[in-house]
């Protein structure tokens, strides 16, 4: 029953709650859940030896951590290309080698983009990269790999399967790409685990219950929901894991300040 004004270019008319940045969503979902679900779409499509390979992931974000994190457990070497120092800073010292892609085209054998920016992987980077190198996406929008390149100067493309393809270059060598450079968890596998999913969706339905509740407190917008909201998702996931959370005492709560749990 609310009545909002009428859209004008470049304004919201509706209150708008930014579900993705909750830290039970990007924190998790992005995170735990491509680290389970990105090798998932890679052997499904693949079958390919993961150990002893020598896999780059560009960005040490929240999905490229997750990435970063799953590959070394098959024994694959990771290399990471960043542009925020910090998060480069974090992924060596995490024991990564972080490069940029015009050093790492010519290591890897199994290629990961998640930043969300155009032209990660160009033609100069195909034509150095080692034979049958696997080349996938795990964002959201298909234009960090350059698709038109490839499919302009393959000189021969087999479809192994759906969502498999297999260009030769004129150098003789080929690369595997899958899904078309779309994202490769939904594209070769099932996504993620529905537990992770859980906490996403958990948080789409408190803030909807947050705005239908409160509407005076979300005018038009974009709101960041407190962050007990937060809490209250990842407190719902605790049982079905068995989790035992200490609670403060009294005396802990009077001293730290906070309402006692
Ligand atoms: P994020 O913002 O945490 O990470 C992106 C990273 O890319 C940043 O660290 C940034 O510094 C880096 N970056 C940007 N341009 C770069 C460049 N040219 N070279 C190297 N690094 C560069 O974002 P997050 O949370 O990791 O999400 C990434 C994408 O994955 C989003 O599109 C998100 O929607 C999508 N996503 C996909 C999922 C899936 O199931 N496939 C699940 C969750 C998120």
């Amino acid at each position: 029953g609310r009545e909002f004004p009428k859209a004008k270019p470049g304004k919201g008319i509706v209150p708008v709650i930014n579900v993705n940045d909750y830290v039970t969503k990007s924190k998790f979902d992005n995170l735990y859940g491509c680290r389970e679900s990105l090798i998932d779409g890679i052997k499904w499509a693949t079958d390919v030896m993961i150990a002893g390979k020598v896999a780059v992931v560009a960005d040490y974000g929240d999905v490229g951590k997750g990435c970063a994190q799953t590959l070394p457990g098959f024994r694959a070497r990771v290399i990471i290309t960043e542009i925020d120092p910090i998060k480069a800073l974090q992924a060596a010292i995490e024991g990564y080698e972080v490069t940029t892609m015009d050093e790492a085209c010519k290591e890897g054998n199994i290629f990961i983009t998640t930043t969300d920016c155009f032209d990660i992987i160009l033609g100069q980077h195909f034509e150095q990269m080692k034979g049958d190198a696997v080349v996938c996406y795990i964002g959201h929008f298909d234009v960090e790999t350059d698709g038109k390149w490839l499919n302009e100067n393959a000189v021969e493309n087999v479809t192994i399967k759906p969502q498999v393809d297999h260009c030769r270059l004129k150098n003789g060598f080929c690369i595997i790409l899958l899904v078309e450079g779309r994202l490769v968890n939904l594209g070769c596998a099932m996504g993620h685990p529905s537990f992770m999913m859980s906490n996403s969706f958990t948080n789409q339905v408190m803030a909807q219950i947050e705005q239908w509740t409160r509407p005076d407190k979300y005018p038009v917008g974009v709101h960041f929901l407190p962050k007990k909201l937060d809490e209250a998702v990842a407190e719902a996931h605790l049982g079905k894991l068995k989790v035992k959370l200490t609670k403060l005492t009294e005396k802990q709560a009077q001293d730290l300040g906070v309402p006692i749990n």
